[in-house]
């Protein structure tokens, strides 16, 4: 987005996170319309009282573990065990000596910012538990070695499953694709709604969707999640810390983070999952880079909304449904955030497009037998 004045990449790879400090940090109050979400959240307030236990996930604190640990888990962190490499540092595939599977991030030794992201970190997954939430198993802080230790998650990232697709991955199936959507979007609600205080997450995109064997989705990272607003505020103001092409314009602007900040995100991914397009891609030509910016002129006319699905679906998608998934993606990216929908509205729209039965092109690589041509489906 060219709302940055300036950023700074802290990535080793193509996308960039940004930071753009814009001084000092307090909170007030603005407009947050939607009365049926509003009684949703008075629900998930009642609801998570004793929360953990239901949501599926034992909140068992965070072990402290050695370095020779995990150096021994990793086998001395050797590069075949590597399995990813992110802003904070690599991340590498282990077993502990109970014979769990697990991932191990290991903070780069470049700056500050990542001890911070460390510590909030292991604060924030100490206190959030939920099943579309990773589960971080532990941390090390041996010397100046900072380690956190996650739940394996043998899929991967989104990411990993959408764009530049080797060989040996199927692309998503529709079905998939709305599963992944519902699960991250219960996630998201959970750290609204359910959250006391609430948690604006702040890096929501397809990289920190992470996802097991069976393609539930798992939200990751929250070394830049903020607590809060509490009260009638319904805003923090802090630097602006984001991945570029993801960030709300109004937050990337002024600093100012609400809940609808994270909403914004969330419409970037779902924008991502129908189009199998990038938030940002310097590959494609001039116009085409901002998934954001592309994707407007089709919001306005729905005759073009077939135009935007991934060619890797091959037409096999209910049309009516893709029309919705459209219609829900173009609230979440509305450029004033009050005319945004929360998240409790989103996953009851969610849930009901993904329980929609429609033939998989794809299961586990097998093709279905009620597979239909593009021009059999439902096209409402
Ligand atoms: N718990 C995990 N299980 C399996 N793979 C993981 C796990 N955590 C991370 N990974 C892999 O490591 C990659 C890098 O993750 P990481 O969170 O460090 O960076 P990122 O999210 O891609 O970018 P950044 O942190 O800079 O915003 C992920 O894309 C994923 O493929
Ligand atoms: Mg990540």
């Amino acid at each position: 987005m060219s709302c940055f004045s300036c950023y700074v990449s802290r990535r080793k790879k193509d996308v960039s996170r940004v930071e753009v400090d814009n001084g000092s940090r307090s909170a007030s109050t603005a407009g947050n319309g939607g009365t049926n979400a509003t009684e949703r959240k008075k629900e998930c307030f009642s609801e998570a009282k004793g929360k953990n236990a239901r949501n599926g996930q034992s909140s068992t604190p965070a072990a402290s573990f050695g370095f020779r640990e995990l150096a021994a888990a990793t086998r001395g962190f050797k590069e075949a065990n590597l399995i990813g490499e992110g802003g904070f540092g690599r991340v590498y595939k282990g077993r502990l000596s109970t014979g769990e599977v697990v991932a191990v991030k290991q903070l780069s030794h470049d700056g500050r910012q990542g001890f911070q992201e460390f510590v909030t970190e292991v604060l924030m997954l100490s206190l959030l538990h939920h099943s579309n939430l990773v589960k971080l198993i532990g941390y090390c802080t041996d010397g100046d070695q900072r380690l956190l230790v996650y739940e394996y998650m043998p899929m991967g990232s989104l990411e990993d499953h959408l764009f530049d697709l080797t060989q040996d991955k199927e692309p998503l199936s529709w079905s998939s694709r709305m599963k992944i959507a519902v699960g991250a979007a219960r996630g998201l609600e959970y750290l609204h709604c359910k959250a006391d205080p609430p948690v604006i997450y702040r890096d929501l995109k397809s990289a920190n969707i992470l996802l097991d064997n069976d393609f539930n989705p798992k939200l990751s990272d929250f070394g830049l999640a903020k607590l809060g607003p509490v009260g009638d505020n319904t805003h923090v103001s802090t630097r602006v810390m984001g991945t570029y092409g993801y960030c709300a314009p109004e937050y990337a602007m002024s600093g100012k983070l609400t809940l609808k900040s994270d909403i914004y995100s969330f419409g970037v991914v779902l924008l991502e999952l129908i189009t199998g397009r990038r938030a940002i891609d310097s590959s494609k030509r001039p116009g085409e880079q901002n998934l954001v910016s592309w994707s407007r002129p089709y919001f306005s006319d729905r005759r073009k909304f077939v135009h935007m699905a991934d060619p890797l679906l091959q037409g096999l998608f209910p049309v009516r449904c893709l029309h919705q998934a459209i219609a829900i993606t173009a609230m979440c990216l509305q450029e004033q955030p009050k005319f945004r929908p929360l998240i409790g509205d989103i996953v009851v729209a969610l849930e009901y497009l993904a329980s929609q039965n429609i033939p998989e092109t794809h299961r586990h690589g097998v093709r279905s037998p009620q597979l239909q041509s593009p021009s059999k489906m439902d096209r409402n």
